[in-house]
């Protein structure tokens, strides 16, 4: 069992993009050649993160089971818990208790992307700052940081505080949805009452793990880019931007069953089932192009 454990949280009604997510989940919605999940779930199986629980409503659950089985086909272990109604994305640590147990957790959201050579080096910072007892956060400048968590620096450039959805501008670096958090993570969300939106606010841990100055905030900077699927244009940009990464480089970008055969969780023979199931697809074919390779 891996040291820190995983959760995609793939839940809410999507309602800023209906009417595309009135029939399905946001998080099952195409990017380019496939399912939204698989891009955070490669940034986990990245991170070296291999038990995972993914939460979403319980209408979408099945459909990710479908997707996804136990995991093992891709050297996984995966779970599921249903997200009754969206209460918050805090919530996850209070669903996902009795799978954290006494680990430490990275908390991915489902609709959150990310791209990068040196992705695993700034995951790794995450992983190496639990180690030490901090939780980790990771800042992105975005133009429009008011629709975000933002992040407050005081004149020495540290963090003063995260603001949730600021009516006024406060700086343009926000907290993408990717969380490495402390074991305790757990008393901290079952501690929080609901905002004023009436949920529980993800926002509040961070304050929480600031005060007591356990939380370090990583700048993506230049190397690795957070791509938002917020509005119709940036879904259609996100897909246009992962075809022409493909035509440039020949490469897949998260695509989890090649990297499970890359990280050796599956051997030749597991690798090329998938690739056959798929065969009719281009996708599928790429699969089996890389066993050639
Ligand atoms: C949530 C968080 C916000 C964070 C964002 C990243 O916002 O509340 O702090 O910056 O995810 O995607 P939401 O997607 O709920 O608007």
């Amino acid at each position: 069992m891996s040291l820190v454990k995983g959760i995609i949280l793939a839940g809410g009604y999507g309602s800023r993009l209906y009417p595309l997510t009135i029939g399905t989940s946001k998080q099952l919605l195409p990017v380019y050649d496939k399912p939204m999940i698989y891009y955070p779930l490669s940034t986990l199986m990245v991170a070296g993160i291999r038990d995972i629980l993914i939460i979403s409503t319980p209408e979408d659950l099945p459909k990710f089971k479908k997707l996804f089985g136990d995991g093992s086909k891709i050297g996984l272990n995966i779970s599921y818990k249903k997200q009754i109604k969206p209460s918050g994305i805090a919530e996850s640590f209070i669903i996902g208790k009795d799978f954290i147990g006494d680990s430490d957790v990275c908390l991915i959201l489902g609709d959150n992307i990310f791209y990068g050579d040196n992705i695993s080096e700034t995951l790794n910072k995450g992983i190496f700052n639990l180690k030490n007892g901090y939780s980790t956060i990771f800042g992105v400048k975005v133009d429009n940081p008011n629709e975000f968590g933002v992040v407050e620096f005081d004149s020495k450039n540290n963090i003063k505080k995260i603001i949730e959805k600021p009516r006024s501008y406060i700086s343009n670096i926000i907290v993408s949805g990717l969380y490495f958090y402390k074991n305790n993570v757990i008393n901290i969300a079952n501690n929080l009452t609901p905002s004023n939106r009436n949920e529980l606010e993800i926002t509040e841990i961070n304050n929480y793990y600031l005060s007591i100055k356990k939380l370090m905030l990583v700048e993506f900077g230049d190397t690795v880019s957070w791509i938002d699927t917020g509005t119709y244009a940036s879904m259609l940009k996100a897909s246009n931007f992962f075809q022409d990464l493909e035509l440039k480089t020949n490469k897949k970008y998260a695509c989890v069953e090649e990297i499970a055969f890359l990280l050796s969780y599956i051997n030749e023979n597991d690798f090329k089932k998938i690739g056959t199931s798929m065969k009719n697809s281009s996708y599928g074919q790429y699969l089996l192009k890389q066993l050639k390779n």
